[in-house]
């Protein structure tokens, strides 16, 4: 037996979960703090770190009740370190240290970035996890705060071989939305827009790629960079509200070019990965995983002798079921964390996984 109760308040979504040996998720609760930070346009950390103070124990009382189970059947707490937000994490980071020390059980901190990998093997996903036919394995992690490829390699070494070098996809199409007025958290509402679009009707630029004539520098080969696509959508409104042209259709066919955009680069870097390193298996992780566009595109454009694998939607975004079945790992080496762990803001860099063993 192997069940975990795990906490997660890195941003703005209080989550607590019960998983059973890493795998089988018996009760996923999150609690959103969208609404609070929509009217500021972004999430603010004080704000959500009193969010999280009120939501964290009727979330964790609610994942408790509807696993059916009580504390008294828990093996382990695990919390998120980071990356993320400190004000946030702490909250989550001294509550599950809190019932650890209370009910003598064993902590395990995890960190946020590997978790979202592991949401896409929840739920019946342990065995890919365990098949040495699965790597190299590449995932791309893209949420507000990340866009990096992680290679992992059949024994649990892992390289990052790219990042963004400025803002990370969830950011550009947060912003982007903002610009265009469409509100606060950017994803979802751009995907929302440009269901009506024409994604061919405007050309924004796909920064890093090699396009429009420049040689990209070899360092750049596997990067991001998503600041140029946010400038030129400033023009195009820009230009667009001098000519009088922004209208119900301008709008829609905008989002969805936009949005092309921004999915077109990721695909195309991930393929680039492919050419020069013998992948097996293609995660995509993050709350940019939900979008329906690069779900479709990302199944289109891969080999067919790769395979894919893309979480439901409920395990890209912030979640503790992710992080309770990445600790069920540390959980059977009886890797514990001691209750002086600290918060991290920024992602460490990763030579290894903890899910192979
Ligand atoms: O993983 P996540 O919940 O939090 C972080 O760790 O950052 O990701 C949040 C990001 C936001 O930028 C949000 O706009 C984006 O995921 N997102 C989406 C969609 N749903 C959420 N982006 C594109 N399409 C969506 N459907
Ligand atoms: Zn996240």
């Amino acid at each position: 037996m192997g069940l975990i109760l795990s906490i997660e308040s890195s941003c703005d979504e209080t989550a607590a979960a019960i998983v059973d040996s890493g795998s089988q998720v018996l009760a996923s609760v999150v609690a959103s703090q969208i609404a609070k930070h929509a009217v500021h346009g972004g999430v603010v950390p004080e704000l959500a770190a009193r969010e999280h103070l009120k939501a964290v124990i009727p979330v964790t009382e609610s994942a408790l009740s509807a696993a059916n189970v009580t504390l008294q059947d828990i093996s382990a707490v695990a919390v998120t370190r980071g990356p993320g937000l400190i004000p946030a994490l702490l909250v989550g980071m001294n509550f599950a240290k809190g019932i650890a020390q209370a009910n003598h059980l064993p902590l395990i901190g995890v960190n946020h970035f590997l978790a979202h990998i592991y949401g896409a093997f929840l739920d019946g996903g342990l065995e890919v996890l365990q098949q040495k036919e699965s790597y190299p394995m590449l995932a791309l992690v893209v949420s507000g705060g990340h866009t990096s490829l992680l290679l992992i390699r059949e024994d649990g070494s892992a390289e990052q071989l790219g990042c963004t070098i400025d803002d990370a996809a969830g950011e550009a199409l947060d912003k982007g939305a903002k610009l265009l007025g469409l509100g606060y958290p950017g994803g979802p509402i751009m995907q929302k827009t440009a269901e009506n679009g024409d994604p061919l009707r405007f050309d924004f630029p796909r920064p890093l790629t090699g396009g429009a004539g420049r040689a990209l520098a070899p360092e750049n080969l596997y990067n991001f960079s998503f600041s140029g696509i946010k400038t030129a959508l400033l023009y195009h409104v820009r230009k667009a509200e001098e000519s009088n042209s922004i209208n119900e259709q301008w709008l829609h066919d905008t989002a969805a070019s936009f949005q092309m955009a921004v999915v077109d680069v990721l695909v195309r870097k991930t393929l680039t990965v492919l050419k020069h390193h013998p992948v097996k298996t293609v995660v995509v992780a993050g709350g940019v995983a939900c979008n329906a566009e690069l779900r479709r595109m990302m199944a289109e454009k891969l080999p067919k002798n790769v395979s894919l694998r893309i979480a439901p939607p409920k395990y890209c975004t912030d979640n503790a079921a992710m992080v309770g079945g990445i600790a069920w790992h540390a959980f059977r080496k009886k890797e514990f964390s001691p209750l002086n762990i600290d918060a991290f803001a920024r992602l460490p860099q990763i030579v290894k996984v903890p899910f192979i063993d």
